[in-house]
């Protein structure tokens, strides 16, 4: 069971630079001004009353600082924090065993939360309204409930879906936040922090040009840094300027939006195969050989973002400014 509850697949020299780029306080965490300054006075006032903070739900497009807001909240509440995730939790046991863990003041940190069972979901309901976890022993007549105290923690659960929340999940989360995507601006600061950290030189405009192509995401800003730093100390003298962060995105293919390989293909074979739409969302997934949901989490939000796409209840359409990104007349 232990080793469920840390879950990564990262390796550990990747871990190692990624924990240094994430800031460990919210002063130094850019942007996401109100849930900030919000979770600042709720932190303050659990301490104040010498209580557990109240369950947190952060949701967001993957990539804006979920998981990173959660640690720095654990750090201000002096509490040791636990990390899983939806998927990794298989059986009502597994769910039992990781609360049956904690300890007084703990944060529990469920990532995609919104991939829990229906099992598991009703486990939480009273552990995290009542601090008590309900165990049946035996099965048939013969089963008993027993009920078991447990310490006062706080859930932090993350998603991108909250659509996909039950109601009376998310009716249970004391604080929902939304994470907004940054702005041009936040990612040059970030993108700053992170070039120091990387011992690269990075000038205004690569960084402008590094920021306008990452769809306002810190982990796809910061990925680009590692690849033009890649092409700056390879192909040139090793500073980022605009000439060579553009040659480098260009060559990773993320065009001047932001767009990258998969987006391209979606809003392709959309204008191209089906008309410009409307298509289904499994038939266009088949169509360009990619999961669904990956198509939805990470593509959809930003090509909606820019305008280019549409959801409509008949499927995906492309707009006028979609056929024009690509030079394309409406048949
Ligand atoms: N690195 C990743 N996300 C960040 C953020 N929001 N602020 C500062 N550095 C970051």
């Amino acid at each position: 069971m232990k080793d469920r509850i840390v879950t990564t697949s990262l390796s550990e020299e990747d871990l190692d630079t990624d924990m240094k780029l994430r800031p460990d306080s919210f002063d130094g965490y850019i942007g996401q001004e109100k849930a900030k300054s919000n979770m600042k006075v709720f932190i303050e006032a659990a301490k104040r009353r010498n209580e557990a903070l109240d369950h947190v739900l952060l949701y967001g497009q993957p990539g804006l600082g979920k998981t990173t807001m959660s640690a720095i909240i654990a750090k201000m509440m002096n509490s040791t924090m636990k990390t899983t995730s939806g998927p990794a939790i298989e059986r009502p046991g597994d769910m039992a065993s990781i609360l049956n863990d904690l300890s007084e003041g703990d944060i529990l940190f469920i990532d995609e939360i919104h991939r829990l069972n229906r099992m598991i979901e009703e486990i939480l309901y009273p552990a995290m309204e009542d601090y008590v976890l309900d165990i049946v022993i035996g099965k048939g007549p013969s089963a008993k409930s027993i009920r078991l105290d447990l310490p006062k923690f706080t859930l932090i659960g993350a998603t991108t879906r909250i659509g996909l929340l039950t109601a009376p999940l998310r009716d249970r989360f004391g604080v929902i936040h939304h994470l907004e995507p940054y702005t041009v601006d936040e990612l040059k600061k970030i993108l700053a922090r992170s070039a120091k950290v990387f011992q690269v030189e990075l000038s205004d405009e690569g960084s402008e040009e590094i920021a306008r192509r990452s769809r306002g995401t810190p982990r796809i800003a910061n990925r680009m840094l590692k690849r033009v730093r890649d092409f700056a100390q390879v192909k040139h003298s090793g500073v980022i300027s605009l000439e060579v962060a553009c040659e480098s995105l260009d060559a990773l293919d993320v065009d001047p939006m932001g767009l990258d390989v998969l987006d391209k293909k979606l809003m392709l074979a959309i204008i191209q195969k089906f008309g410009g739409g409307p298509v289904g969302l499994d038939t266009l997934a088949a169509a360009v050989d990619e999961e669904a949901d990956t198509i939805e989490d990470v593509s959809e939000p930003y090509l909606i973002q820019l305008g280019f796409l549409q959801r409509t209840p008949r499927g995906r359409i492309s707009t006028d400014l979609g056929y024009n990104h690509f030079g394309l007349k409406r048949q």
